[in-house]
């Protein structure tokens, strides 16, 4: 079965709406993994508007499963990546201005500075993938320059999915893009991943690509919480006022 990995990012989107201590990432990470997922994500921004360096280094204690780390290439955070040590890495380009990820790493055009942050995280113990679109030359330039794993970038199947459903020809050519890229890198000998804008709606075609090891899912599963969780949250608030202010 395709493993999840879940990304808890914006858990602490909400904290820092509040700059408060809750909703905790760990506390919120043992509940993913004791839903059954493979693995807890989190990326590190430079800009750190969401997961903060404490939240890394809290989960590198307190998770039972796997931690994978989403970061830029940049100096500061391969520097933490080192001493955290998380699993896995997952290189992604990272824009300050940007919502979300968007686009996959150039790794053939950044090829010696790549090779240089994958090889020093590597002899450090830690898997290493490369976040890029469903490209033959980025999966080429991933293996050569030893990566682990490659996760393809799934933006714009999202985008498609949500715009003409699962059959026009621009959906069907994304699927296809996205399969031969897979192939390819899986007789590269990388270990193929998805992400990035997957939910409920479109997982389907994605998981009927050969040999993929694992998703990350985010945004879908937190704002999904929101509305399994919120009844209750209601629920209690009005209870409580009963319990304290008797029953008028
Ligand atoms: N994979 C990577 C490399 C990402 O950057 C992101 C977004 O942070 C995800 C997966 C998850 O995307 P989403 O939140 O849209 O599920």
């Amino acid at each position: 079965m395709i493993k999840l990995g879940v990304n808890i990012d914006h858990i602490a989107t909400i904290r820092q709406a509040r700059k408060e201590d809750f909703p905790s990432v760990t506390e919120a990470a043992a509940l993913c993994e004791k839903a059954g997922a493979d693995s807890i994500t989190v990326h590190l921004r430079e800009d750190r508007r969401h997961i903060q360096d404490k939240d890394v280094y809290g989960l590198r204690e307190s998770l039972r499963t796997k931690l994978n780390l989403e970061m830029a290439a940049s100096e500061e955070i391969v520097k933490i990546a080192l001493d955290v040590k998380p699993d896995y890495v997952c290189l992604v380009p990272e824009k300050r201005q940007e919502v979300t990820t968007e686009g996959g790493v150039d790794v053939a055009g950044q090829k010696a500075k790549l090779s240089d942050i994958v090889d020093r995280l590597k002899k450090s113990g830690i898997i290493v993938s490369m976040f890029i679109d469903a490209d033959i030359e980025q999966v080429n330039a991933s293996s050569e320059i030893n990566a682990d794993c490659i996760e393809i970038h799934t933006g714009k199947y999202a985008e498609y999915f949500k715009k003409f459903g699962a059959d026009p020809n621009e959906f069907q050519s994304e699927i296809k893009r996205i399969s031969d890229a897979s192939a390819h890198a899986v007789s590269k000998g990388l270990i193929l991943n998805a992400g990035h804008g997957l939910d409920y709606k479109n997982l389907e075609g994605i998981c009927k690509i050969a040999s993929m090891n694992e998703f990350n899912i985010g945004f879908a599963i937190v704002a999904e919480s929101v509305f399994t969780g919120l009844e209750k949250a209601v629920t209690d608030m009005k209870k409580l006022i009963k319990k304290y202010t008797g029953d008028m």
